[in-house]
């Protein structure tokens, strides 16, 4: 699982986009601590493409603000001018024919000779990805007889299915698969990628692993925020497609799927496409019983959102994979903006014990022992277990073993764009999703909101800010004898 960035040729990323947020906010901002780490290949250039008229020194004057923001302590004004030295800009409109013939030459003059790597990130509008992907075709970026050539996709990846995979196909056209980088910044976190390690390079939980000792998973993206400025974009994507489709599925299929026989892209991919081929798109009939969905009290109210709106920004699902490790237990997921607190965690609910010999000899689900993996915002591992009160005759008390990652390391955990860019800039893409992959996810997504959509059911229910969703999220939850882990972040 390691990057050697020591293999890598030097290499220029293009960054389509340049004077968006992403860029100033974590693109950049990641590349500069990864030169201050010295793990960029040597002589990594930057070119910044948008509309925007900057010169070479006004976007690095730019940029050098917006990274002391996000950097912090860790920003050294040496570092920077040695890294903004490799920093260039090229103004430029995707849509524009004439555009790329320019920063074809652009990108020529600023790697001159050489032979270099490229990556072309495109974190513009997800308007332009097609625009910029067929441009690089025409004009013969995607061609590497002078040094790799990838191209990093932000997510959204299509809006369903069908724009999915027209968008694959326009990729493809001009990339091959193993050229194309599809970003899903929730595997760039340290914490999920610790997941495989926990699962896979310790003898003792695989074997427990599996529907004879456990009852269910739960997998809670909640988010404080609300939708704030972003209006525009959320009122048209909802809460399934912004959060369920790519990260909450994601953090399912590694969850779930079976021990790949190598960490490697296509190994890894391979079982998590098994996953998400073994959980059956919903049936229409199925969607009022199998979810819930909600929004926040005062999101019509929000910028850009329509009045008329009925998109959801919490939803809960149920969603069973079947086959045989996980027959009969129940994978759930929740997501919301404006709850409780941020906290992104899997809590993996064991068994009851076959046989309480304590006490009344009553057990429940929820004191069952569990599992809770906290991806964020404090990564870590929390094993809760029975333990007897002391001094008491035969109490038992739900106790729990801790593990926090911050605790056992020294320095700050990267940002999850750093081990992406990096990966990007190597050629791994063990923590990228593959065509098949983006496709079937979006496969289970879309027939809960075409039935949604259809039927009304189940209604949109409302709920205040600053809850665990709607109540109904819990009612839905304890109909099935389970409860939800409502709990911020447990260390
Ligand atoms: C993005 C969504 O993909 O993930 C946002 O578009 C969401 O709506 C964000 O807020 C959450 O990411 P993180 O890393 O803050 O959990």
């Amino acid at each position: 699982m390691s990057s050697n960035n020591h293999a890598a040729a030097p290499t220029t990323i293009v960054i389509f986009g340049a004077s968006g947020d992403l860029t100033s906010r974590k693109l950049i901002p990641a590349l500069y601590s990864l030169h201050r780490k010295q793990r960029l290949p040597e002589g990594t250039k930057v070119v910044g493409v948008s509309r925007t008229p900057y010169t070479h020194d006004a976007w690095r004057n730019e940029l050098a603000e917006s990274t002391a923001k996000a950097a912090g302590e860790a920003f050294a004004p040496k570092s920077w001018a040695d890294f903004a030295h490799g920093i260039f800009y090229a103004p430029g409109d995707i849509t524009d024919a004439e555009s790329f013939t320019h920063l074809h030459q652009s990108l020529a003059e600023i790697e001159g000779e050489t032979a270099r790597g490229r990556v072309y990130y495109l974190s513009t509008a997800p308007r332009f990805y097609e625009p910029a992907i067929r441009a690089l075709g025409q004009h013969g970026m995607a061609d590497e007889s002078h040094g790799t050539r990838r191209i990093v996709i932000e997510k959204p990846f299509g809006t369903n299915q069908e724009t999915a995979h027209r968008l694959n196909d326009i990729v493809h056209h001009v990339f091959h698969e193993r050229q194309v980088f599809r970003i899903d910044h929730y595997l760039g976190k340290e914490t999920v990628q610790n997941l495989f390690v926990f699962r896979f390079a310790n003898t003792i939980f695989e074997p427990i692993w599996n529907r004879n000792y456990i009852d269910h998973v739960q997998i809670t993206v909640a988010e404080e925020v609300d939708v704030g400025h972003r209006g525009d974009y959320y009122d048209t994507a909802g809460v399934l497609r912004d959060m369920f489709q790519n990260h909450l599925l994601q953090l399912l299929t590694i969850a779930a799927m079976e021990p790949p026989v190598r960490f490697e892209a296509d190994a890894v991919r391979n079982e998590k496409v098994k996953v998400l081929r073994a959980i059956q798109p919903m049936a229409a009939e199925q969607v009022a019983a199998s979810s819930v969905r909600g929004r926040y009290r005062g999101y019509l109210e929000a910028k850009h959102v329509s009045p008329t709106s009925h998109t959801a920004t919490f939803a809960s699902l149920r969603l069973d994979v079947d086959n045989w490790r996980w027959q009969g237990v129940p994978f759930y997921l929740r997501s919301g903006k404006a709850m409780s607190c941020r906290t992104t965690q899997i809590v993996v609910q064991f068994r009851e014990p076959p046989h309480m010999m304590f006490g009344d000899g009553r057990t429940s689900h929820c004191d069952a022992n569990r599992l809770v993996i906290q991806v964020q915002p404090a990564e870590g591992i929390q094993l809760q277990l029975q333990t007897k009160v002391p001094d008491s005759a035969m109490q038992l008390r739900l106790t729990d073993l801790d593990f926090r990652f911050r605790g056992r390391f020294t320095g700050e955990l990267p940002e999850a764009y750093e081990r992406l860019l990096l990966d990007a800039i190597v050629g791994d893409a063990s923590l990228f999703a593959r065509a098949d992959e983006v496709e079937l996810a979006w496969g289970i997504i879309d027939p809960i909101l075409a039935a949604w959509e259809a039927t009304g059911e189940p209604p949109l229910a409302e709920y205040e800010p600053g809850v665990w969703g709607p109540h109904e999220s819990t009612d839905w939850m304890q109909l099935q004898g389970r409860c939800w882990f409502d709990n911020c972040p447990v260390l």
